[in-house]
Formats: C-alpha cells, structure tokens, sequence
C-alpha cells in the first residue's frame, strides 16, 4: 500500500514522510472510527502548544524514518470488527490489571520468559545475518527488559523514581527459520509473514514471539502487531536486517533497540508522545510531549501541554531517537506490559512453553 512506502519524489516525500505533516497524512487518509483513537487533537498550526523538540535541530540522522505499526494497526481496527472487540477487551484488560495491582492483588509469578522464533529472509549474505547477531539481538532485548543495559546510569534524576527497572519478562531463542528470497525490498503489506507471498509462515504465534529479519524497507527500521491481534497469522514484529543486533547494523541504529521498540508495541506499548501532539499513550508517568524526537537530544527538553511546561522523556524506548539515546522505559509501561502477559492478558499463551 503506497500510503506507507516513502518514494524518491521529493512531494510524495514531503506529503507521506515528512514528520510535520504526519497529522495531515492523517486527515487525507480518512478518520478513525474509533473517537478515543480519533485524530482530533492534531494540529499543524497549533498557537498554544510549543515545542523545542523540532527537526531542524537534529543534525538529520532520522527525519524521514516513520513507525507505521499505528497506523498499520488502525487500517486493521477499521477493517475487522473482530479486531475492534480484542482491542477494546485489552484495553478493559489492562485497566483492570493495574486497579488489581493498585489493590495488591498482584500476580507473584515471577517473570515470563517469551519464546522466540527468529524468521530471516535473505537475498544477500549480508542480510543472512549470522546466529551470533541474532544472539547478540536476545541479549539487548533482556538486557533492555531487564532494566541491566548499562546506560540506565544516564537516566535523569528527575525520571530514576519512575523508571521500570526489571520488567519482569525476558527472551529465550527457541529456534532460527532462513529462507532465501529475491525481493530486494518489502513493504508493511505482511507479505514475509506468509509462505504463499514468498515469506516465512509464523510458528504458532499464540505461544512464540516471531521476528521476521528482512531486506530493505525504505525509511522503515521495524513494525509490530498490538496484543489484539495474538495468534493471527501476522502476529509479531518485522526488522529490517541492517537494524537488527549490533555487530555490522547500521548507525544511529546498531545498538538492537529497533527490537526494543517494537517488542514494546508487541506487549501494548503506544509511542511515548501518544502519536498525537501531546496524544495519550495510557502512561501517567511519562510526561505528555508535543511529539516525537529524533538524534540525541540533550536533558531538559522542554514541551508545553495543557499549559505546563516540563521535560519530556526522550529517551523512552518508544520515543523516536537513535539507539544510543533511548535507554529506558517507565513503571507504568511496565505495568501494561506484564497485564499482556499475565495469565488473564491477552498474550498469555506466550507462557505455555
Ligand atoms: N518503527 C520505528 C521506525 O521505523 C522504529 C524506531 C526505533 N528506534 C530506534 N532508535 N531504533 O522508525
Ligand atoms: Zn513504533
Ligand atoms: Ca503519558
């Protein structure tokens, strides 16, 4: 589908890639049935709300990227009424879960220990990366997850009291599928989740994580399917080869933190700024931001909304900026995640194996 791809022509660029007019992207695309998903608090030429967290200033390592796996999931939420059932239960889920966890009626089961299914689909031997990048890729994840990745030293003072620390899930390799291909690129249409369309079927999505390694995706580093869509055919989260684990991944993205993010949308994560000029992510303790941020920003960086001003938490894994300037995520985004996982969540059945 064109509306994702980010072509040569400098006006389709401009319209479809460009961050600033995302929002318009958004309104020629149509509205969202759903009116708490609804874009309206997107506002191009917003008077009231300002921002220090613009492009121009970012010394352009990223600008053009962009995280389709929102949009990807509200084209699915309008198509399959299905969907917008799941949808709305994860949510009734996730909410009830954190009251139960307010009550102390938290589950003591300790962490969960996700299977993953590493699908790599190769045209080059460069993209058939090697077992011990895929290792390498397993370790960030934990190490992410765990709260033990080293750089957690750099989170602000402000934010050490809410920080997740361990988030109680961890990654095991449980197997590795290679498929060799001719498509010298892909596009978010799933066509690698699927034999039929020269991809790699998923292995029982309900009880693995599956990742799919491919080629090129233009601008895009990674996508992800949300919690509702557990157990379908196209369950899991999609990176492109050269932003995958570390060892001869491409920089500002060679830390294996595309994985992170998108093992966040995974387990219910939304983009930090809501996806929305000062938009809701369902997290009380990360500050509400204008938008998202790019580079590496340097603390404070301050954005107004709803008329207070205060720094917002760039380096959020589900912020926008490069691998070597996210490094944490929040209590509260910890708590919607182990909701996803928890024996009642929507991502239970990745606790049968
Ligand atoms: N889906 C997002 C994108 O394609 C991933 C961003 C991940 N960020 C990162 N620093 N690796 O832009
Ligand atoms: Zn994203
Ligand atoms: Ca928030």
């Amino acid at each position: 589908m064109v509306k994702y791809l980010c072509s040569n022509s400098e006006f389709f660029n401009f319209i479809f890639c460009n961050r600033k007019y995302m929002y318009m992207k958004k309104l020629l695309f149509g509205v969202l049935m759903l009116s708490f998903l609804s874009c309206n608090s997107d506002n191009i030429n917003n008077q009231t709300e300002e921002s220090s967290n613009n492009t121009e200033s970012l010394g352009g390592s990223a600008f053009k990227r962009g995280c389709p796996s929102e949009d990807i999931r509200k084209t699915a939420l309008q198509n399959s009424a299905e969907l917008r059932q799941k949808y709305s239960e994860l949510e009734a889920n996730t909410e009830k879960f954190t009251n139960d966890l307010k009550l102390g009626k938290v589950l003591s089961d300790g962490t969960v220990e996700i299977p993953v299914v590493v699908n790599v689909l190769y045209r080059t031997s460069t993209e058939n990366i090697s077992a011990a990048r895929i290792a390498e890729q397993i370790a960030v994840l934990n190490a992410d997850y765990g709260g033990t990745n080293t750089d957690v030293s750099k989170i602000p003072t402000a934010f050490q009291g809410v920080k997740a620390g361990d988030v109680k899930v961890r990654f095991r390799l449980a197997n590795t599928v290679r498929k060799s291909t001719t498509k010298t690129s892909w596009s978010t249409n799933d066509a690698m989740k699927r034999s039929s369309s020269g991809g790699i079927d998923a292995t029982s999505p309900a009880n693995y994580l599956n990742i799919w390694v491919v080629g090129n995706m233009g601008q895009i580093l990674g996508y992800a399917t949300f919690p509702e869509s557990s157990g379908l055919w196209n369950d899991g989260v999609v990176i492109a080869a050269s932003y995958f684990g570390k060892t001869g991944a491409s920089a500002p993205f060679n830390q294996g933190r595309t994985a992170t993010h998108e093992v966040g949308h995974y387990l219910n994560l939304r983009h930090i700024w809501g996806d929305a000029n000062c938009g809701n992510d369902l997290v009380t303790d990360t500050p509400t931001q204008t938008g998202p941020n790019y580079g590496k920003p340097s603390y404070p960086l301050y954005n107004t909304c709803g008329g207070v001003q205060r720094s917002v938490m760039f380096m959020n894994y589900m912020d926008y900026v490069d691998d070597a300037a996210m490094f944490m995520f929040s209590a509260g985004q910890k708590t919607r995640m182990q909701s996803v996982v928890a024996s009642s969540g929507a991502r239970s059945g990745l606790r049968l194996y």
